[in-house]
């Protein structure tokens, strides 16, 4: 039995890890464990992902929490060196760009464990972004690494990543969405926040550069005070932004302007909203992503992109916080243009990444 370690540790690792678990543990031919490192442990961050993803509790749970980038890269390295020289996994599959992802990658380079690098390639070519440290660091050492889209594949073969390590895989977020479809329709979050379907907007922040600095927020806050005169926004709020919300005094501004608040939201009950939106203002990445597999307008509120294919071929385009209202304003006045799913976000990712994997060790599926 081949020893895999999937590794999750924060939000937007749990949609990725999802739909692998499941297909893994199908296969008779190896022995799957997921290792949460702690990188989120809020309950609306962490455990409601398990529960609507269908996920077992993690095996191997690191606890390791926040910190500066070199306390948690570092903290997560130590812990899960530990778990790795003891339950000696024979794979281990990393994901997505977070401080978690490029620590474990570390700890199984230097271990001659080989690691798998799933949603490689993305390359924002900001390193400004701590996210963008995380991806170079975690290709470079990778030893598979599992692409979502074409750009990502040119971006590794330019960084001299040989041709024989990078399988496309596809998009596996749209596995978790496709996995939880009927349960996302079915939801009430919409219903309950009282809001009609395509007549609202939904908005999540929660990257340093836009939410750490008190200028920035406060300039991003007024652009949403002015979307919202023409549309309701609802704003599910990260635990970095609502700690600088509260900070610098921005609360009362997007209330009074209308904006409805709520805490972070578990995966189908934002799913419920976002899938019925008549537009999303956000500058996650994941976000970009769904919205772009679901057609829905989506203005990204950040410089560069990592998710090229999200503004090229899908529903995404980048704005500055000055001209979000007016961007909002065109778009409300003009029918949704067309757009396309790029290849592979079919909700069969996860099956691909199986077979390469087994094809790599040498099982006959
Ligand atoms: C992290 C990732 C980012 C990803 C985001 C997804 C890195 C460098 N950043 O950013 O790429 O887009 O997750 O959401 O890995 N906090 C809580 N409860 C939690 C988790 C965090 O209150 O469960 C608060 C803490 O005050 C913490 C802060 O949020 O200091 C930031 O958390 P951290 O994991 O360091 O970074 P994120 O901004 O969440
Ligand atoms: N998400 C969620 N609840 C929320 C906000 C986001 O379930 O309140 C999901 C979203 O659908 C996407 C993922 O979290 O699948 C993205 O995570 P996040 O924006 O935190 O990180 P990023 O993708 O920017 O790294």
């Amino acid at each position: 039995m081949t020893k895999i370690h999937l590794i999750a540790a924060a939000r937007p690792n749990f949609m990725k890890i999802a739909p692998l678990w499941h297909a893994l543990e199908r296969s008779v031919w190896c022995d799957p464990a997921i290792v949460h490192t702690g990188q989120h442990y809020d309950p609306n961050m962490s455990d409601a992902f398990f529960r609507d993803l269908k996920m077992p509790a993690p095996h191997f749970h690191l606890e390791v929490g926040s910190g500066s980038h070199a306390e948690q890269t570092g903290n997560v390295m130590i812990a899960y060196e530990r778990v790795a020289e003891r339950e000696k996994p024979d794979w281990i599959v990393v994901v997505g760009d977070v401080n978690s992802t490029a620590a474990c990658a570390m700890v199984g380079a230097k271990l001659w464990i080989p690691v798998v690098h799933l949603e490689a390639g993305l390359r924002s070519r900001d390193r400004h972004m701590p996210e963008e440290i995380n991806r170079l660091v975690t290709d470079a050492i990778a030893d598979v690494l599992w692409t979502p889209s074409p750009d990502a594949d040119e971006n590794l073969l330019a960084e001299g990543v040989p041709a024989a390590r990078i399988t496309r895989i596809g998009n596996i977020m749209i596995d978790s969405y496709e996995m939880l479809r009927g349960a996302i329709e079915a939801d009430s979050t919409r219903d309950s926040l009282q809001l009609v379907a395509r007549q609202y907007g939904v908005v999540t922040l929660h990257r340093p550069s836009n939410v750490d600095s008190r200028e920035t927020l406060a300039q991003l806050v007024a652009a949403l005070a002015q979307v919202a005169t023409a549309l309701p926004l609802v704003f599910a709020v990260h635990p970095r932004t609502r700690k600088r919300l509260n900070e610098f005094s921005l609360v009362q501004e997007l209330t009074t302007a209308g904006i409805t608040l709520v805490d972070p939201l578990g995966y189908i009950q934002f799913m419920n909203l976002v899938s019925a939106a008549r537009l999303i203002i956000t500058d996650s990445g994941g976000v970009q992503e769904e919205s772009t597999y679901l057609g829905i307008p989506c203005l990204t509120l950040r410089e560069n992109t990592e998710r090229p294919i999200t503004v090229t071929e899908g529903s995404n385009q980048l704005v500055k916080p000055g001209q979000l209202a007016a961007v909002v304003g065109t778009l409300l006045g003009a029918k949704t243009r067309a757009t396309r799913r790029p290849a592979l976000w079919d909700g069969r990712a996860a099956e691909r990444a199986v077979q390469d994997l087994a094809r790599r060790i040498g099982h006959n599926q």
